[in-house]
């Protein structure tokens, strides 16, 4: 009985290892499944980020803009606030201060939290609007973006009529609450107010968050 026993049991081992391997191969085999999948999800997340990286181009995120993006190293308050812009957290995200600051770069980052979710950003400066893609065009293009960048409101060279599009985009996307996020060298959200007028103003009572980014001059280090 009992050599029926180990015989038996010898048997079982053996028709296990050749069904599904011997312990070593079976380790080896879950390690190389696990290989697989780590390589799997690395191709998947690679996949992912080139998709966002066209959303961005084909929404006119500037080049440099978007490699300066993908070097920033600090989490920032002016990051902060695009971030949550671009999760809906927020209606409008005002980046204001002196140049070479990381307004900018947390735009383009929050246009690229966008793009990864495989959603449309759009980058634009007030010299832009109606000019670009002819007016009707463009207004629908900043209506149907996820998240909607001005950059450089306040240094612009822009026409009348260029200036009224581009207070309809921003007044047009707050009401619907879609995000928009600001960037300006205006030294104060007054002055800011001033070249936008009333109505943009009156919205920034609702949904907004204004940064003052301020002793961080990255360029100049
Ligand atoms: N979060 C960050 N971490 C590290 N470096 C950064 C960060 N943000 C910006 N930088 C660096 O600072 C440089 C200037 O940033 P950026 O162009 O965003 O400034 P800006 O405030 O938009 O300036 P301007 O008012 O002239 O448009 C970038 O080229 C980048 O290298
Ligand atoms: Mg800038």
């Amino acid at each position: 009985m009992k050599t029926f026993d180990r015989d038996l049991v010898s048997h079982l081992e053996q028709m296990r290892a050749e069904l599904y391997g011997t312990p070593e191969r079976k380790a080896a085999t879950e390690e190389r499944l696990a290989e697989m999948e780590a390589q799997r999800q690395r191709n998947d997340a690679q996949a992912r980020s080139q998709r966002a990286v066209t959303l961005m181009v084909e929404g006119g995120v500037p080049r440099g803009v978007m490699d300066s993006a993908a070097e920033a190293f600090d989490t920032t308050e002016a990051t902060i606030a695009a971030s949550e812009a671009a999760a809906g957290k927020l209606r409008l995200a005002v980046l204001l201060g002196p140049p070479g600051e990381g307004k900018s770069t947390a735009a383009a980052l929050a246009c690229y939290e966008v793009a990864l979710r495989g959603n449309r950003p759009m980058w634009t400066r007030p010299q832009d609007y109606a000019d670009k893609y002819g007016a009707r065009e463009f207004r629908a293009k900043c209506m149907g973006a996820q998240l909607l960048v001005v950059d450089d409101v306040g240094t612009e060279a822009a026409s009348d009529y260029q200036r009224s599009e581009m207070l309809r985009a921003i007044n047009d996307r707050h009401d619907r609450r879609l995000p928009t996020v600001i960037t300006s060298n205006a030294r104060n959200a007054a002055q800011l107010w001033k070249h936008l007028g009333g109505r943009v103003e009156s919205r920034a009572k609702q949904g907004t968050r204004i940064v003052m980014c301020g002793g961080k001059d990255y360029r100049g280090r």
